[in-house]
């Protein structure tokens, strides 16, 4: 059986909260606003996410999982709602929070090394430190002896790998990933997968991970949240009952077969329940 599984109110505050690292209250966005092709997008948004916790959000195409992120960031001001970084509005994007996106962030004119040290150039950060934080990172990502080499001589798997260094090197307490490996094929999202947890489990950091795969969530997260469709809301949460460190064998595990079953069943139901015009986007199963 999953964890607690409980479908989402709006405005509701998330239980067991109680030092957030991250939180987007009452989130309501409209792209177009007054215009006649406005579009709502996000209908009641609210997350909080706890220090070093986990979160994955999966949902359908469209339902505004990418918006949700780039407010957290900072990056799109909602229409009404507000974003809080231990509890300070959040108004633009800093430092605390590092984003990686679908396509590579690289900048195809620097060579490894220079994507990895960019941020911490620009922060003034010392030669001598920054030599040893960028070599440190470029070898935990098993890119050591590629130093030298421009994105355009990496395959899709190095340059997201060099994504990935480059953002644990500048050291933000928050990660936000929009669908980071949802371009890789599967050998390659899996082995990412990994680094990406072993990363995370020497230097715990708070993660939100956005993505459609629901293995990929139920592996990842402490907790995945599920969203309808657009306009976007949390409709559902699973707490995820998995120890740690995981590894890829667990996916295999009848035990993790039957939550990812039960949780695709529970999307399905919710997804029924809102299309039938359920004001609370389902009823529990
Ligand atoms: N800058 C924008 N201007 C106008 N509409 C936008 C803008 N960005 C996104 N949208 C619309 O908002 C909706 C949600 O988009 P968003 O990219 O957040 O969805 P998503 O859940 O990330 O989808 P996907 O899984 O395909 O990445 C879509 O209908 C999209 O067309
Ligand atoms: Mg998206």
């Amino acid at each position: 059986m999953i964890g607690p599984s409980r479908p989402v109110a709006a405005g509701e505050p998330v239980p067991g909260a109680d030092t957030p690292e991250l939180e987007l209250r009452g989130i309501r966005h409209t792209f177009g606003e007054g215009a006649p092709d406005a579009v709502l997008v996000l209908d009641g948004i609210d997350l909080a996410v706890r220090e070093n916790e986990f979160v994955s959000i999966i949902g359908p195409s469209g339902c505004g999982k990418s918006t949700s992120l780039f407010i957290a960031a900072g990056l799109i001001k909602p229409s009404e709602g507000e974003v809080l970084d231990h509890g300070k509005p959040v108004t633009g994007p800093d430092r605390n929070r590092g984003m990686i996106f679908q396509t590579d962030a690289v900048f195809p004119w620097l060579t490894v090394k220079g994507n990895v040290e960019f941020g911490l150039k620009r922060q003034g950060m010392p030669r001598p430190d920054r030599e040893r934080i960028v070599a440190d990172y470029i070898s935990r990502v098993g890119l050591s002896g590629w130093e030298d080499r421009y994105p355009k001589e990496l395959s899709g798997g190095m340059r997201k790998r060099v994504d990935v260094a480059r953002v644990f090197a500048n050291n933000p307490r928050a990660l936000l990933l929009d669908e980071s490996f949802g371009q890789l094929d599967s050998q390659t999202k899996e082995r990412l997968q990994i680094e990406l947890l072993d990363l995370w489990e020497r230097e715990r950091k708070t993660v939100v991970f956005v993505t459609h795969d629901l293995e990929e969530a139920l592996f990842l997260a402490d907790r995945v949240i599920v969203m309808s469709p657009r306009p976007g809301r949390f409709i559902r949460e699973v707490t995820v009952p998995f120890g740690r460190p995981r590894g890829l064998l667990l996916k295999t595990e009848p035990a993790f077969q039957e939550i990812r079953r039960e949780i695709a069943s529970l999307i399905v139901t919710s997804i029924e329940a809102k299309l039938m015009g359920s004001p609370s986007g389902g009823q529990e199963p």
